[in-house]
């Protein structure tokens, strides 16, 4: 196994240990001269490359280990890492090129090359190397796994951001059909509190005229004069009850004189109908501020619930609306003194989505400030709306 051992150490102990620690390693172990050829190589790495240490030793490695790259094209001598490396007298590790065995077939091999010094002068050098076929085997398995996760994890992204823009389309169309409803619907509203007022207002009007014209005549006659006062209550009552529902349907007060006058009439019918004090705020920079007919049917309709929930939920004594401006943005604050509530982070229930819908349909925002005994505060900010009034509608 040993050529001309007396190239590394004289003394026979020192052989003896440098024999012991070669035979004892599974790593294969070689040994080369200053031209490249075999001094020594343990068993393990004789087997290693399917040669018993004899056929080895004296033979140039390169040429019979080293000799070609793993796609088998040709690997001269000088372009070989471990020999330039001993040849400029330093150490090399090497774990990506293969080792060619006696039958032909290679192996993926780490193998580290330390020069041998004699004084200052390099004599060879000591090649320590293994068969790492299992390792980038295992190398290459977590490289499959590793790209099939980073592939899997891309194409579920894509989904997620599919599903995500779908999703985010959807809530888009369903904002921008929610609020064309609100529009039909207000204008169907429109039409139908048009129809009762032309048609059932006027011939109300005309049986109250031509009741009150019979009433007249029948002055002398007790019975019938009574029958008739009667009627007139009726058709009275009745005049009433369609002015409330045209009311209710399209505040006429709306159309003629603008929201906050609108605003300031619901307060006190409310008051009148709840019970609950009211008290309404607009300064004269408010009152100059008109938002379009849209925007301002909106508001009233927000309002109306905002007071609706009050008289149903808040058990409220005092109710107050604030409007204000602050720069170009207008904000209405209800508040009432009630038994407040816990505020849901998204609402869910209609009258609440009803009124933030509403508001976001308008460029604006809202918010529900309340807690449970303190009271309930309703704010809606709308942006952009006061600066340039005259143009301003939404
Ligand atoms: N001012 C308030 N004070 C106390 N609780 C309130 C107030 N406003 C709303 N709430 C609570 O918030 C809930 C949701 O209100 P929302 O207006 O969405 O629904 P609702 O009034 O119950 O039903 P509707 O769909 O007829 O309006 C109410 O059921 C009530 O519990
Ligand atoms: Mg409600």
């Amino acid at each position: 196994m040993f050529a001309n051992l007396h190239n590394l150490s004289h003394h026979a102990a020192w052989r003896r240990q440098l024999e012991l620690i070669l035979e004892s390693t599974g790593e294969g172990i070689y040994g080369i001269d200053l031209r490249g050829r075999c001094i020594f190589i343990n068993e393990a790495g004789a087997e290693m490359l399917g040669y018993t240490p004899d056929e080895v030793l004296g033979r140039s490695m390169h040429y019979l280990i080293h000799h070609s790259h793993a796609d088998e094209t040709l690997m001269p001598v000088h372009e070989c890492r471990i020999y330039k490396a001993f040849q400029e007298g330093h150490g090399i590790r090497v774990d990506n090129e293969v080792l060619w065995r006696r039958d032909g077939s290679s192996f993926p091999a780490e193998y580290a090359s330390y020069p041998i010094r004699d004084g200052d002068s390099v004599v060879g050098a000591v090649v320590t190397f293994n068969d790492i076929t299992e390792r980038k085997r295992t190398e290459r398995l977590l490289q499959e796994a590793h790209d099939q996760l980073e592939r899997r994890v891309r194409e579920r992204t894509a989904e997620l951001t599919a599903a995500h823009d779908n999703l985010r389309q959807s809530h888009e169309s369903l904002r921008r059909l929610s609020a064309h409803l609100n529009s039909v619907r207000e204008e169907e509203r429109r039409h139908i509190a048009r129809d009762i007022h032309d048609d059932l207002g006027a011939a109300l009007t005309a049986l109250q005229l031509d009741m009150n014209w019979l009433r007249q005549r029948l002055a002398g006659d007790e019975t019938l004069a009574g029958k008739l006062d009667d009627m007139l209550e009726v058709g009275s009552e009745a005049m009433s009850a369609v002015r409330r529902i045209l009311n209710d349907l399209r505040p006429g007060v709306l159309d003629h004189l603008g929201l906050w006058p609108a605003l300031e009439t619901l307060l006190q019918e409310f008051q009148r109908r709840s019970g609950i004090a009211c008290r309404y705020v607009c300064p004269p920079a408010v009152e100059r501020c008109r938002l379009g007919r849209d925007a301002e049917i909106a508001l009233y309709r927000i309002v109306q619930e905002v007071l609706t929930n009050v008289s149903r939920h808040a058990g409220a004594r005092n109710v107050q609306l604030v409007a204000s401006t602050e720069g170009d943005a207008l904000t209405l604050r209800i508040a009432d003194d009630g038994q407040g509530m816990r505020v849901p982070p998204q609402p869910t229930s209609f009258g609440l989505l009803g009124m933030r819908e509403r508001t976001l349909a308008l460029g604006g925002r809202l918010n529900i400030v309340s807690s449970p005994g303190e009271g309930t505060t309703v704010v809606l900010c709308l942006p952009g709306v006061v600066a340039g009034q005259q143009g301003a509608s939404a």
